[in-house]
């Protein structure tokens, strides 16, 4: 019942060929409902092993600050770490992720213009705000957005990634100034930094803590902010094509990139969100054309998909 009630709001929220602003509370019902029953992603209080350590008392615990646990995930980095000198080989195993950019950046320029108040027809609509663009990888997304008149900070773990975004950015003038650090967003919480619009895509699938992470997500954005997320939907279509055709038969991407069960799916993402304060506003999908050879945004969220989300104001 409940997750029926989830997928109606979902499909209200997706976005097929028109811009659809939905009303803001309309997800507000599901909270506090448990219709799902194994969360990889939970951040609910977990029963201790058998055998463990009593719980620690108060004077074990002090001083009282909260720790933020590590988004990190060691196995996942490596992954791209082996990888990070091809970010810029069109043709090379971050191929997907460039022939994805012009469709993904469609859906953030509309919804962030949107959310900002700012002219999507401008040749720099972004101007003024400030940008984090986390797990940047080599800079795919954080210079089209510097481009578009956004003030860039890129973040990623891997520092050769962050080598190679750097080399490459310094190479135009457009997209010298992108702030780009070796770092982690929960060592951004803890130095307290601030941002209009924070952008995580294709990254949730590959960190420790999805729950943890969209909390040091909305801790980085203004209130009020934005927030724009994308990733791999856990559905059998998503194990055909994402890792089966994708990995295995084209080898468009190394085999082994993807862990199916470290996918969220939708509902998922919006209940997590929703707990780190984060609203989803708007979803979308894409889908590849193979006669084309390219994407476009639809409401078929079934494989990859978006999310717009909105900070709630404190
Ligand atoms: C699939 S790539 C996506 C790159 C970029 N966001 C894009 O879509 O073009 C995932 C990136 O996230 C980075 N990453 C994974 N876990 C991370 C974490 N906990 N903190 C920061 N970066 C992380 C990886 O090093 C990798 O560069």
């Amino acid at each position: 019942m409940a997750s029926k009630l989830l997928l109606s709001q979902l499909r209200n929220i997706t976005r097929p060929t028109h811009h659809r602003l939905i009303n803001p509370n309309f997800i507000f019902p599901l909270k506090n409902q448990t219709f799902i029953h194994s969360r990889p992603y939970s951040d609910a209080p977990q029963p201790p092993p058998v055998g463990s350590k009593p719980p620690p008392t108060k004077a074990d615990s002090a001083p009282t600050h909260k720790k933020i646990s590590s988004s990190l995930n060691q196995a996942e980095l490596a992954k791209f770490s082996a990888i990070a000198e091809t970010w810029w080989d069109a043709e090379g195993p971050f191929k997907p992720l460039h022939v994805m950019n012009p469709t993904r950046l469609a859906f953030i320029r509309s919804t962030l213009c949107r959310h900002f108040g700012k002219d999507p027809y401008s040749a720099k609509p972004f101007e003024g705000l400030k940008f984090v663009d986390v797990g940047c990888g080599g800079g795919i997304l954080s210079e089209p957005l510097a481009r578009m008149g956004a003030t860039v900070t890129g973040i990623d773990a891997v520092e050769k990634n962050i080598n190679i975004a750097q080399l490459h950015a310094d190479l135009d003038p457009g997209t010298s100034s992108i702030e780009y650090l070796c770092t982690t967003a929960e060592k951004l919480v803890e130095e307290q930094r601030k941002f209009d619009a924070v952008l995580a895509l294709e990254v949730i699938e590959h960190v420790a803590e999805p729950a943890e992470f969209c909390k040091s997500l909305s801790a980085l954005t203004v209130s009020g902010g934005a927030n724009v997320i994308s990733t791999i939907n856990r559905s059998m279509r998503a194990y055909a094509t994402a890792i089966v055709v994708a990995e295995y038969l084209l080898h468009w991407l190394p085999k082994g990139t993807h862990e199916w069960s470290s996918f969220l799916t939708p509902e998922e993402l919006v209940l997590i969100l929703q707990r780190a304060s984060i609203s989803v506003q708007e979803m979308a999908g894409f889908v590849y054309n193979p006669l084309t050879g390219k994407w476009s945004l639809s409401d078929d969220i079934s494989v990859n998909f978006i999310a717009y989300g909105t900070k709630n104001t404190e």
